[in-house]
């Protein structure tokens, strides 16, 4: 098939890339003229894994091109996907204008039947929208329908290509069967195909969203509440998380969820509710528990140096909001490095890909660290916030020798208590005992 994407972020070139994997011949469309240039030259713009190979492989094939042309896009794809950004429009909901504008020139463009496609997360009622803006111009058969995508940063190329579900919204049977046949090549393994309306598949995107980001504010709560009673909240964990009902996973106690998705996503929710009289009670919670949770590690650091924090060296170790990411946006380790830069701190940074972003956003405000050793050189503490696999089987030896002080605030559980008793640091997680 002939396939069209809108916006090449991480969602539409993940998109477009696994749609070429599967013999689709794909046109990206994006108005940055120096990402498009870059693209062309075969260079993926954004760090995920494993899309470098996918990425080369298409290009080479011809099956995967780049261009700033809006109407060769429309052209061109039998299916336009709509992946623009719909950042915070400052009050907490979404803000539509690169959608709604680009399906004002999808009107003024189009010459044939298309079926356009919205996978960003837009707000219940945006496919309606997407299609008023468009018939305005034109009166020229298409559809819109709705596909949410359920991407994980870092895992992203792996969940398009084996989805646990595709959901359409969609109240065409035309259209149903050409995003039919586009996908049923990715769910040969039976993973469903879920038809609904447009509406519904809206909101299941933010459901989803919000549910995860739910469940991890509860157990962030459960770990604050283990912290004063004594309890271990990782025994806790296993023994919730062994019922099927509850689940294992996304029950990791942390500095509290960041990234561009769930924050921006929940807080859409919650708006979009509140705007129609609607309080969204929950969400209410989970929005203020998150807030405090990513600063949750400041005041014990103060506490432990005596709110004498000023001109005091510490090293954060993971700066990008998760693992396998550059991606900063609304990282806990940001919110941290704000606080304690206006308490005074020098900081001492390392992350294994989100350093060039980091720069970008601090300048010389921060040491940047040529690696994890040297990051925590002569400082007084160690804050750990993001889980990259190299952080965790460190060499406590090295450390030792290189700290300032054996002190370590890890925001994400990386070690063993009875570890970290017997090399002798001070240690304090999240919702277990502290160390000392
Ligand atoms: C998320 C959704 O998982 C995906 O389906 C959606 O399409 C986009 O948003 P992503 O933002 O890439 O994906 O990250 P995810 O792995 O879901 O983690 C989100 C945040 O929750 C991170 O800040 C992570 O550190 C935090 N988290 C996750 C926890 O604190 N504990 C957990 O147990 C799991």
């Amino acid at each position: 098939m002939k396939i069209s994407v809108i916006g090449t972020g991480y969602v539409g070139l993940v998109t477009g890339t696994c749609l070429a994997e599967t013999g689709n011949e794909v046109l990206c469309i994006d108005i940055d003229e120096s990402k498009v240039k870059l693209m062309q030259q075969g260079k993926v713009p954004i760090y995920e894994p494993h899309l470098d190979v996918l990425f080369e492989r298409n290009i080479k094939a011809n099956r995967l091109r780049f261009s700033t042309n809006l109407e060769d896009g429309l052209n061109h794809g039998d299916i336009i996907f709509l992946a623009l950004p719909t950042p915070d429009g400052g009050d907490g909901s979404a803000d539509l204008s690169y959608v709604l504008e680009t399906s004002k020139q999808i009107g003024k463009l189009i010459k044939s039947y298309k079926v356009i496609v919205d996978k960003s997360t837009v707000p219940v009622g945006t496919a309606e929208r997407v299609k008023e803006v468009i018939t305005a111009e034109t009166n020229i058969e298409h559809d819109v329908v709705s596909n949410p995508e359920f991407l994980r940063e870092g895992f992203a190329v792996d969940d398009f290509l084996k989805p646990e579900r595709i959901v359409i919204g969609s109240s065409s049977e035309r259209a149903t069967n050409l995003m039919k046949k586009l996908y049923k090549p990715f769910v040969r393994s039976g993973n469903p195909i879920i038809v609904m309306d447009e509406k519904s598949a809206e909101l299941t995107k933010y459901a989803a969203n919000a549910f995860l980001a739910t469940k991890i504010t509860f157990m962030n709560e459960i770990a604050n509440f283990c912290e004063l009673v004594g309890a271990d909240v990782d025994k806790v964990r296993a023994g919730v998380g062994s019922d099927s009902r509850i689940g294992k996973r996304f029950l990791f106690p942390g500095i509290g969820y960041g990234g561009s998705c769930f924050p921006k996503d929940v807080k859409a929710l919650h708006k979009s509710g509140k705007d129609l009289g609607f309080n969204f009670n929950l969400l209410d919670a989970v929005i203020k528990v998150n807030e405090l949770q990513r600063k949750i590690l400041i005041p014990r650091i103060d506490n432990f140096f005596n709110q004498q924090l000023k001109d005091k060296t510490i090293a954060v170790w993971g700066l990008s909001f998760k693992p396998e990411t550059d991606d900063i946006r609304e990282a806990p380790a940001l919110y941290m490095i704000d606080e304690l830069l206006s308490k005074g701190v020098k900081l001492r940074v390392f992350d294994p890909e989100a350093m060039d972003n980091v720069k970008l956003k601090y300048g010389n405000k921060l040491y940047y660290a040529t690696n994890m050793y040297d990051a925590v050189n002569n400082v007084d503490a160690l804050i750990i916030s993001t889980e990259w696999s190299i952080f965790r089987t460190p060499n406590f030896s090295k450390l030792k020798e290189n700290m300032n002080q054996t002190v370590i605030f890890d925001g994400r559980n990386l070690y063993d208590i009875d570890d970290m008793i017997n090399e002798g640091f001070y240690y304090s997680s999240i919702g277990r005992n502290i160390v000392q």
